[in-house]
């Protein structure tokens, strides 16, 4: 993809970001028709699907050629990641968005023959755009995010992760992730993993750890990080499968390593 096109979807995206958060903006207190997928707390709304709904057929429309990949079922099946494919979370947060009415966001990245070109993540509520295109550096609304610094001592690092991984669970020994969680200086859970990877970029917290995502959940934070240094990777530190469901390790490199090396390859079953 060169500059030009990369250019021009990226202001189509952005407008239509724009428009999707707008409208719920508009709709937020209106009452919720809520359904639930896997289980009893994996919650959907009308909102996530008129959302992807939305961005969708603008795509479809715009850019005939073009893939989706996206959690509500307006995407397309797809088994590789050829041509350009945008990865779509049209609310990430569903749970905040349900009962918080905030901490949610819009999450669109756009990948060309499996590189990550844009990245989009939309704070709705707070109206704060995190964008990257490839090359080109990562934003917060205007303003150019810098470098993360790779000088962090690890016991003033905070390290975003969700309790799963210190209840017993088929994954890691927990008594690992239970030092870890003592041997930084805090530990935060935000319930939108979109958010968690724009903070990341934004240097306020130095690691997200997840036992599971879909793309649609990092795809977008993927080039984003990217952007200002940080890295990311399964937990065991493998390249991403940009189509299936993964653990997921970001964050500034210099922490990252000390977290893989010294605690999840320890704590691994
Ligand atoms: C969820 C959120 C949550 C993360 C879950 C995701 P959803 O996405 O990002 O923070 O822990 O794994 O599924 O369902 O709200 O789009
Ligand atoms: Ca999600
Ligand atoms: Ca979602």
């Amino acid at each position: 993809m060169n500059k030009a096109q990369r250019d021009m979807i990226f202001s189509q995206a952005t407008k239509w970001i724009y428009e999707a958060g707008e409208q719920i903006r508009k709709q937020i207190h209106n009452p919720l028709t809520i359904d639930t997928k896997s289980n009893a707390n994996d919650l959907v709304t009308e909102m996530d699907r008129s959302t992807e709904a939305f961005l969708a057929n603008n795509i479809k429309s715009t850019f005939t050629d073009h893939f989706i990949l996206s959690e509500e079922g307006y995407g397309d099946q797809l088994d590789s990641m050829n041509g350009i494919v945008w990865i779509i979370d049209p609310i990430d947060g569903t749970m905040n968005f349900v009962h918080q009415k905030r901490n949610f966001a819009i999450s669109i990245g756009i990948f060309n023959n499996g590189i990550g070109e844009i990245g989009l993540i939309y704070n709705v509520m707070e109206d704060v755009l995190y964008s990257a295109k490839r090359g080109e550096g990562a934003y917060k609304n205007n303003k150019k995010l810098p470098q993360l610094h790779h000088d962090i001592l690890f016991q003033e690092a905070i390290v975003s992760m969700n309790h799963f991984w210190l209840c017993e669970n088929r994954l890691v020994d927990e008594k690992w992730m239970q030092k870890l969680v003592k041997d930084v200086r805090g530990s935060r859970t935000y319930g939108s993993a979109a958010l968690e990877f724009a903070f990341v970029a934004e240097g306020i917290i130095d690691s997200y750890l997840t036992l599971s995502l879909s793309p649609w959940d990092y795809a977008a934070g993927m080039v984003i990080i990217n952007e200002v240094g940080g890295v990311t990777t399964t937990i065991d530190g493998d390249p991403l499968d940009m189509l299936s469901k993964t653990s997921v390790a970001s964050g500034n490199p210099c922490i990252q390593e000390k977290i893989i090396a010294n605690y999840i390859k320890k704590a691994r079953k």
